[in-house]
């Protein structure tokens, strides 16, 4: 009697779960039916030759045969969509793909599609890799995308998105790759980095990010840990340079790249930061000496731009590395001693790769010792 309940109940069950796999999967078709209308251009006809439902063995099988379509052999289930570079357009319907419950990837980059983030993509929660960059998206980013908080990568670059960035962007602990560049979105810097928490590379070029950097070490005591490269070039920050024990937090910064906004005041030491390679700094507001410690070999940089700022320099070529000279040289002379400085860059102990000072259009670029 027991075995007899049991089997019925193991029949329902078995029922059931037969029920919720052949209707997901039948779903998941109809989604990316529905998600194929808003592909309006295909010139390469890759979508249009494979995304077809008659080309499926049953309506229940995942279409692993359509271009860009990946799904789990397991489950059955879609779960990547990758269709870079195929040269689509038209306008796409983000909400076609909520019923793609274990969709992980989603990869659209390099086409011509239009059309809004709508913020039911946030209710995706599988996603782990969302790329919309290099398209002609616009509107706003909808503070559900914070939702997704298996997302590890998130590049929306090269698009028309336009608005405040999402606050929250601290429920999204995976995310490792932060890419905004070329849009009009905005917020305030200070706010952002003390809201991301594990992330390695942050790109918010040509935004309107805007706030300064002067934040306290507490604000950014989770994103020091493990960021390898910022770029925020091309904002509007003010303000001033991190402060001294605020850069030196950030232990594994590889790039940073601050130029072209309107960053005030005098840099600190930059001592602390052992892995730095390349410091863009060009077009701000600074101001006074350069920390002897970027033109010396105390860190690895390869790459340094301070060109269009107001520093103070202050130099002649010296025996051993730069000397620095309590001589306030003009414009003019400046140049004179950055040119007898080339004698010496020529020489032997420079660990510079190369170094940028333009100033009044006049620029010099040198290169591994040797004038380019
Ligand atoms: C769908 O596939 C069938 C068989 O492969 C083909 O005859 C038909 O033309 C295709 N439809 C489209 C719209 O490509
Ligand atoms: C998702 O994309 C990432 C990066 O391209 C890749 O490593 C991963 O294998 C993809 N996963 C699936 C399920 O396609
Ligand atoms: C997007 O469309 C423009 C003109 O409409 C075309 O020149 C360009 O090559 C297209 N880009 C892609 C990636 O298909
Ligand atoms: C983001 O997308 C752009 C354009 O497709 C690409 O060039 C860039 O490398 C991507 N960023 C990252 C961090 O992968
Ligand atoms: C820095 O952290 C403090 C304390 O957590 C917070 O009140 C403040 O808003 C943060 N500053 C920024 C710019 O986010
Ligand atoms: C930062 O971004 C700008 C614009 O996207 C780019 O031109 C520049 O090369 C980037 N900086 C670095 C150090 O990669």
């Amino acid at each position: 009697m027991t075995l007899h309940l049991f089997s019925v109940a193991f029949f329902f069950f078995s029922l059931h779960l037969l029920f919720v796999v052949v209707l997901g999967s039948e779903s998941e078709l109809g989604s990316l039916i529905e998600f194929k209308k808003g592909i309006q251009d295909d010139p390469l006809g890759r979508i249009h030759s494979t995304w077809n439902i008659t080309s499926l063995p049953d309506t229940k099988s995942c279409p692993v045969s359509w271009t860009g379509v990946s799904c789990d052999p397991e489950s059955g289930s879609v779960v990547s969509i990758n269709l870079n570079g195929l040269g689509l357009s038209g306008e796409l319907k983000f909400n076609t793909l909520i019923n793609l419950k274990y969709l992980q990837n989603l990869s659209l980059s390099g086409n011509n599609f239009t059309g809004r983030i709508v913020p039911a993509l946030g209710s995706i929660s599988s996603l782990q890799y969302l790329d919309l960059s290099d398209n002609k998206f616009i509107g706003p980013i909808p503070g559900r995308i914070t939702d997704l908080w298996g997302l590890n990568y998130l590049n929306l670059s090269m698009n028309g998105f336009k608005g405040g960035f999402p606050g929250m962007l601290r429920n999204l602990q995976q995310l490792k790759v932060l890419d905004l560049r070329k849009n009009k979105l905005w917020g305030d810097i200070g706010g952002i980095m003390s809201e991301l928490k594990n992330v390695e590379f942050v790109d918010l070029s040509f935004n309107r990010f805007h706030g300064g950097l002067g934040v306290g070490a507490d604000n950014v005591s989770s994103i020091a840990n493990t960021l390898r490269v910022m770029n925020l070039s091309h904002n509007v920050l003010n303000g001033g340079f991190f402060k001294g024990d605020v850069i030196g937090l950030f232990r594994n910064l590889e790039v940073l790249d601050l130029g072209d906004n309107g960053i005030t005041g005098e840099l600190p030491s930059f001592g602390m930061l052992p892995n730095l390679k390349v410091l863009r700094l060009g077009s701000n507001q600074l101001f006074g000496m350069i920390p002897e410690e970027l033109l010396e070999s105390v860190i690895p940089i390869q790459e340094l731009d301070l060109s269009g700022n107001g520093f103070t320099v202050r130099f002649l070529m010296g025996s051993i590395g730069w000397t620095f000279f309590d001589l306030d040289y003009g414009y003019h002379e400046y140049l004179v001693s950055f040119l007898n400085a080339d004698i010496y860059l020529a020489g032997e102990s420079v660990s510079l790769a190369m170094i940028k000072l333009i100033q009044n259009g006049a620029e010099e670029i040198f290169h591994k010792g040797e004038k380019l």
